[in-house]
């Protein structure tokens, strides 16, 4: 939980600077909600709403990390923490474990709205923390983070990530007959949820098997993602792969 120490991710950890930021910067953050919000309120996951409402996020205004951390400990013992940058893996998985999500608390600049090399707060905060508040995916994301940080195998944490690729990163879910994102990198894109909105990504029901044996492609929209029936679906999932890590079948 929350309290446990950290010795991977330790070196990783900073303080939020949020009375740095600038004017223009806020102004960047407001950008970029608002040209992505109107698309979610028809197509996100209602629970990546909610959660948007729980943490507190507003439209204006830059995250403070700590404002958020505060209302989400309450609901699911996670926190968002601030970090340098990129984190190997085995400090991300730890961090994970620990209910902290690593999160960078750079700002994209005006001229690179839609995409960005490496995570930034909008991509960590906006994209990401929103679904923290949620309890299965809550539970969910913490086991995640418990059994990658237990295997050393690279193929096996191949394999693993493409759990959550599909899931954290790029899950869809069905809700009332209707496709919904809740993956991150699609929530923080404009130009991949239009991709999936518009049907130019063809959709599957998710089926563990298959999402073990889908490479993940970061150079090109999608061209094939996969829609849970529940968050439960990616909870059992996740244990099924745990299951299978440890007896040698993934
Ligand atoms: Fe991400």
């Amino acid at each position: 939980m929350a309290t446990e120490t950290l010795s991977a991710a330790a070196p990783y950890i900073i303080q939020q600077n949020y009375a740095a930021y600038t004017e223009e910067q806020h102004g960047t953050w407001a950008e970029l909600v608002g040209r992505v919000l109107p698309e979610l309120q028809k197509h996100a996951a209602q629970e990546y709403l909610d959660g948007f409402e729980i943490i507190g996020l507003q439209r204006d205004r830059l995250p403070n990390l700590a404002s958020i951390s505060a209302r989400l400990a309450p609901r699911t013992g996670w926190s968002s923490t601030p970090v340098s940058g990129f984190l190997p893996a085995p400090a991300f998985f730890e961090m994970l474990g620990a209910r902290r999500f690593p999160t960078t608390t750079w700002l994209r600049s005006r001229d690179s709205l839609e995409y960005t090399p490496e995570p930034d707060i909008f991509h960590d905060v906006f994209g990401h923390v929103p679904m923290h508040a949620h309890p299965v995916f809550a539970n969910f994301l913490e086991h995640y983070g418990r059994v990658c940080a237990s295997i050393s195998d690279p193929a096996i944490l191949e394999k693993l990530g493409r759990i959550f690729w599909y899931t954290v990163e790029f899950g869809l879910i069905r809700q009332n007959g209707a496709i919904k994102v809740y993956g991150s990198g699609l929530i923080s894109s404009h130009s991949e949820c239009r991709n999936v909105v518009d049907g130019h990504c063809a959709t599957r029901d998710f089926d563990l098997d298959e999402v073990l044996n889908t490479p993940v492609k970061v150079d090109e929209l999608h061209k094939l993602l996969f829609v849970v029936s529940s968050f439960n679906q990616i909870y059992d999932s996740m244990h099924e792969a745990e299951r299978r890590a440890a007896s040698g079948r993934l």
